[in-house]
């Protein structure tokens, strides 16, 4: 008989977002939150952590803003234990924290290309480790790591960038393998320009370099996509629903781009 279940239950489950002070990773908490989930969102920045706990409280959802560095292993281990004991195992983690400066390669210092690695891929190995023992146990879980197009493809003056994103799919792909019997699938959203600070960032150093105003920039990135438009962070959030959802289990190693048609790989 056929069963008329929505494609993105979810369940009431404990998700945890990294990033989910602002832009995409708010966006994400709140789409869970909307669906009934207790979500722990985590940043470095305790007033946006605490301002989108308001708004997940708003949805009648259980929140906890927890203030954490993913480049600290400590500090990730301590928030395991916090969001563990006010709300219960983690089955969920979208790893949404990141950062994208623009530099030219040889003028880039190995400062930048440090800090790159530590937030983009070494923050999302931390919390990749750190959470999955939890899923594993209870035999269910659900790792959706916020990647980019340039993760397949590059463009110039992202070096750092774009490497560390190449190397969160080939973590996302090979810790899927190594889930796959577990109950847990992993995979990656990969959005083209979306509508957040790190955007409007990008826009106004490429402005102050070009001399072009901001609007100009912004109308650039937006004729990269077939759609001409910049991406919502709800799109991706959807998404992020999509793949978390029980209806979504044999989906897993996969990179799925959100961006208008831009890239096609
Ligand atoms: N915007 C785009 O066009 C776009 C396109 C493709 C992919 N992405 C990816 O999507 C993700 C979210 O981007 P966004 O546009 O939402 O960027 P955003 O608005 O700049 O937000 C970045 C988030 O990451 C957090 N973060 C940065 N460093 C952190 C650290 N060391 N520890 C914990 N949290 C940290 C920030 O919070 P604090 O500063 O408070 O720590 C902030 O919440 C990133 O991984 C980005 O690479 C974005």
């Amino acid at each position: 008989m056929f069963e008329n279940a929505s494609m993105v239950e979810v369940g009431k489950r404990v998700v945890l977002v990294t990033g989910g002070g602002r832009g995409i990773g708010r966006a994400i908490a709140l789409a869970f939150a909307a669906q009934g989930c207790a979500v722990a969102v985590t940043g470095r920045t305790r007033s946006y952590l605490d301002h989108v706990a308001d708004e997940i409280r708003r949805l009648d959802a259980s929140a906890l803003p927890v203030a954490c560095d993913v480049t600290r292993r400590q500090e990730v281990e301590a928030l395991k234990a916090e969001v563990e004991g006010s709300l219960g195992t983690v089955q969920i983690l979208i790893n949404s924290a990141g950062m994208a400066p623009a530099a030219a390669f040889l003028d880039m210092e190995d400062r930048l290309w440090e800090e790159v690695f530590k937030v983009n891929l070494t923050g999302t190995y931390y919390c990749c480790k750190v959470f999955l023992p939890g899923m594993i146990a209870s035999g269910w879980g659900r790792i959706i790591n916020i990647a980019s197009t340039v993760a397949k493809v590059a463009y110039s003056h992202i070096s750092a960038y774009a490497a560390s994103k190449h190397a969160v799919l080939g973590l996302t792909r090979a810790l899927a393998i190594e889930m796959a019997r577990k109950g847990v699938t992993v995979n990656a959203i990969c959005p083209g320009y979306v509508e957040t600070e790190m955007t409007l960032s990008n826009a106004k150093s490429m402005a102050e370099k070009t001399g072009k105003s901001v609007e100009e920039i912004l109308e650039l990135f937006k004729k990269t996509s077939p759609q001409g438009r910049l991406i919502d962070p709800k799109e991706v959030a959807d998404l992020a629903l999509m793949l978390a959802s029980t209806a979504a289990g044999g989906i897993t190693g996969q990179a799925i781009n959100v961006d208008g048609g831009a890239v096609m790989i």
